[in-house]
């Protein structure tokens, strides 16, 4: 059994959603989905996902895994949609249920049971899930976020934002539960894997306008790591990463990103007048 690994681009929150399948078994699993969001409206639509749903229709592959690699902070996802439409079950850390209590408390969210029951399966470290005739390996990898988790299948390594792509190097660590230090020690995991294993990105901001990438091989990112590479030492990293953290800006999607993932991708429910809300916290 080889695997195929299809790429779909999120162009408004430069997220990279895949699809891994295996085309002779017919099944297959969704990393990191996207649910299309409009800040300034308000509109939710579901034309990323059903991008993925047509694919998986004209392939006739059976989803059997959505997987978020963390509770993103930036995109909303569309795994509870997938599911409705699929019967996937949603797969995340185990990790997530601290993320839940800290925003649960955050929002003052009171629809929220925050145990991870509104996802399928709580992953922990190293666990091993069947896919048709191989697994797939959970590696815990906090820094980022806590719950950052990175899926491993046939020497191809799902990041996250664990890693970026070499000339962009490392995604944020400043959120709740986020540590430089801690991403340090789980990119050197990572960096630990065999050198021609293929890292495959969550986001490319393409920097310098540069074509979208989002793949390379564990070499080429220990190599030429912008941030974390075969030169660096943890107190350079840690130093470069604060500074940089602090200097950038809240992301425009944080407040409905992290309201809606923590829900498994399920939006808040309508209020008696109908309408269903998001919270803004005011910083007053
Ligand atoms: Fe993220």
């Amino acid at each position: 059994m080889a695997i195929t690994i299809e790429p779909f681009f999120h162009k408004q929150t430069s997220t990279i959603s895949y699809v891994v399948f295996d085309n002779v078994a017919k099944l297959a699993f969704i990393v990191d989905s996207v649910l299309d969001f409009d800040i300034e409206s308000g509109k939710v639509a579901k034309s990323f996902a059903h991008d993925q749903l047509d694919f998986l229709l004209v392939n006739c592959l059976k989803l059997v895994y959505i997987f978020e690699t963390h509770a993103h902070a930036d995109h909303l996802t569309s795994a509870n949609y997938l599911r409705e439409k699929t019967g996937a079950k949603i797969a995340v850390s185990a990790n997530v249920v601290g993320i839940q209590k800290h925003f649960k408390a955050f929002f003052n969210d009171t629809q929220l049971i925050a145990d991870g029951g509104c996802f399928d399966l709580l992953l922990d470290d190293n666990q091993q899930l069947d896919f048709s005739d191989t697994r797939i390996n959970i590696l815990s990898v906090p820094g980022h976020t806590n719950d950052s988790i990175a899926l491993l299948i046939d020497g191809n390594v799902f990041v996250g934002d664990t890693l970026f792509m070499p000339d962009q190097g490392t995604a944020r660590c400043d959120f709740p539960g986020g540590d430089a230090a801690t991403l340090f020690s789980s990119v050197a995991r990572i960096h630990a894997l065999p050198e021609n294993f293929k890292l495959w990105m969550c986001h490319d901001y393409q920097p310098g306008g540069r074509p979208l990438a989002y793949q390379c091989t564990v070499k080429e990112s220990k190599d030429n790591n912008l941030h974390i590479n075969n030169e660096s030492t943890l107190s350079e990293f840690v130093s470069v990463r604060e500074k940089r953290d602090g200097t950038l800006p809240v992301p425009k999607l944080l407040y409905p990103a992290i309201q809606v993932n923590i829900h498994a991708g399920k939006l808040p429910k309508r209020e008696d007048n109908g309408q269903a809300f998001i919270k803004i916290p005011l910083m007053i």
